[in-house]
């Protein structure tokens, strides 16, 4: 109509492994307040709704340009599905509060919010028993709950890297995770590790584990066989990252570190899959594998041998995506 600005209609691919999702981000308003209900509806058991609102924001995270008006989105994949109807926020304060200590997920939470433990005082006066995982996140909350900056990243790089090197000579060590994407902050610090000898890699975590002075606590992740992207051996831990305090009185910092470790036949995989991201890149790659968009079985996931991740994405047909546009 005469009078109203031409507004372009977005038309984007249904998978957020067929597009390219810069860090920039046109529409930060509406991926946080959806991001927001995702986390909401997740710590309510609500899976469903919180997979629809991390689609939605993965999607508009991909938009070239700010939404001026709901005409732009007609026809676009995941939006204005029922389950994005907005219903109340039901999630506490405690939920998110207590869910922010290392080793406590939303079961627990729960179950401590059932009890009377709202808090970090209430949870400390009130005897509860806790794993070692998390004494330590409890003991290093605030540390813990501050944004790991890029130079920090690299200063456990550089000593991560040391420790591996004195237990395997010419294991092999990169950053993944958001750094990888090019985040210039993250909640962690993730590594893959690996040997260009196939099976020398063997046993290396525990050694790595032992022999690092750094290391504070870990949560083991499962021993399941290194057959396919998610059950590589690994290791989420407390790291104690010398000369990084706030206050000068204190010598370290805690930092959350993640350490994974592949043969190097599985390390593309590995690779892709610790790179992320884990809300909508990675998961979307699962999907799109299969043709009716239902996510596939893990074992059939990577059924095929890759050296790259390029190799990887020509092998699904995909174009091939950097990682700092997989931050959908
Ligand atoms: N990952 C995983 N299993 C876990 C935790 C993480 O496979 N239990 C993988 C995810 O697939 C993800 C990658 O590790 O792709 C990084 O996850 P995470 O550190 O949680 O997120 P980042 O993208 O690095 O974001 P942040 O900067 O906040 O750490
Ligand atoms: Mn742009
Ligand atoms: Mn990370
Ligand atoms: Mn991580």
């Amino acid at each position: 109509r005469a009078g109203e600005p031409e507004v372009e209609v977005f038309s984007v691919p249904s998978y957020a492994c067929q597009r390219r999702t810069s860090l920039e981000n046109h529409n930060a308003p509406l991926t946080d307040a959806l991001s927001l209900l995702a986390e909401n509806a997740e710590l309510n058991d609500e899976e469903g709704r919180g997979v629809a609102f991390r689609r939605a924001a993965a999607l508009l995270k991909t938009l070239p340009s700010a939404v001026m008006s709901a005409s732009q989105l007609r026809g676009l994949p995941c939006l204005g599905e029922h389950s994005l109807r907005v219903r109340p926020l039901t999630s506490s304060r405690s939920q998110l509060v207590l869910t922010g200590i290392f080793g406590v997920g939303a079961k627990t939470a729960d179950r401590w919010i059932r009890e009377g433990i709202h808090d970090l005082h209430q949870l400390r006066a009130s005897g509860q028993v806790l794993n070692r995982a998390q004494r330590a996140g409890l003991q290093h909350y605030a540390d813990i709950n501050q944004p790991v900056t890029r130079a920090e990243a690299d200063a456990i790089e550089a000593i991560v890297e040391k420790a591996v090197s004195s237990v395997l000579r010419g294991a092999q060590i990169v950053l993944t995770g958001g750094f990888r994407r090019g985040k210039p902050s993250g909640h962690d610090v993730d590594f893959l590790i690996t040997h260009p000898e196939e099976g020398r890699e063997e046993g290396l975590m525990p050694k790595v584990k032992t022999t690092r002075n750094s290391y504070l606590e870990s949560k083991d992740g499962p021993g399941r066989p290194p057959s396919n992207m998610d059950r590589f051996e690994r290791c989420l831990s407390i790291f104690k990252l010398p000369g990084a305090a706030e206050t000068p009185q204190r010598a370290w910092r805690a930092v959350r570190v993640d350490l994974v470790v592949s043969p190097i036949s599985q390390f593309a995989f590995a690779l892709l899959g610790w790179t992320g991201s884990k809300v909508s890149f990675r998961p979307d790659l699962r999907c799109y594998r299969s043709s009716d968009g239902s996510p596939v079985r893990q074992s059939l996931m990577f059924d095929f041998c890759a050296a790259s991740e390029e190799e990887i994405f020509a092998h699904l047909g995909l174009e091939f995506v950097p990682p700092s546009e997989r931050n959908a």
